[in-house]
């Protein structure tokens, strides 16, 4: 499937890049950025995501209705919720084992939250959603077999998750779409369906 629109992709890492490949394999066009200048950055892509524009991570989300969170949540404090602005934010970080996590996020995990319920609070003005966390870059860049795989989405916005579920097709997942924010808790590291291929089906119950 083709989506005309483009997307933004905050973080040119190991899953940065590998979002970027799906996406230029699905027609997707990227504007990509990291801490690094668009000119810092250039032989990088060339490498890891040649189809993609390099931009000031200030500017990812200009002329863009979707963003791709996929910075460590370690360096959070240093993305400014202004240059999200109200648009869609796809959550797709995870915390990697001790990683040591800004104040504001430890404190919204022992309130209880959803690691992507505490990230809604930091961008009070996007629409978050979670999604494409359980899937790691070489899943990513993984040939697709005859039998779907499920990317969960979840999101308190159910627009949002309905317009990331057509960008989800296009990176050549089945979407799953899950009740709520909360719900994403059950996509963390450590969950049945981390980093484990799930079918449609099979994600659909784990959600509920
Ligand atoms: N790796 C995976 O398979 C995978 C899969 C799904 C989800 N995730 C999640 O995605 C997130 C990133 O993981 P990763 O493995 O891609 O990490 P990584 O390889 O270390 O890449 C991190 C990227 O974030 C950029 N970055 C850091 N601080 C930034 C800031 N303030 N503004 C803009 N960009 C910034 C870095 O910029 P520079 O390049 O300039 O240093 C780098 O491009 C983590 O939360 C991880 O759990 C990873």
């Amino acid at each position: 499937m083709s989506l005309s629109k483009p997307i933004g992709i905050l973080g040119a890492g190991r899953a940065g890049t590998a979002l970027a490949r799906a996406a230029a394999r699905g027609g997707v066009e990227v504007r990509i950025a990291s801490t690094r200048t668009p000119a810092q950055m250039r032989y990088h892509l060339l490498q890891y995501a040649p189809s993609a524009t390099a931009v000031r991570a200030q500017d990812v989300a200009q002329g863009v209705e979707n963003v791709l969170l996929a910075v460590p949540q370690e360096d959070l404090d240093d993305v400014e919720p202004e240059w999200i602005g109200d648009r869609i934010l796809v959550d797709a970080t995870n915390r990697w084992e001790e990683e040591p996590l800004p104040e504001w996020f430890e404190m919204g995990l022992a309130e209880g939250l959803s690691s992507s319920e505490v990230v809604a609070r930091r961008f009070p003005t996007a629409r978050v959603v979670k999604a494409l966390n359980h899937i790691s870059h070489w899943g990513m860049d993984a040939p697709r077999s005859s039998e779907p795989r499920a990317a969960a989405i979840a999101s308190n916005d159910a627009a949002a998750a309905a317009e990331v579920g057509q960008l989800v097709t296009a990176l050549g997942f089945e979407p799953v779409i899950a009740s709520n924010l909360s719900a994403g808790i059950r996509t963390e590291p450590g969950t049945a369906y981390f980093n484990v291929a799930a079918t449609p089906e099979q994600m659909s119950r784990h959600l509920l």
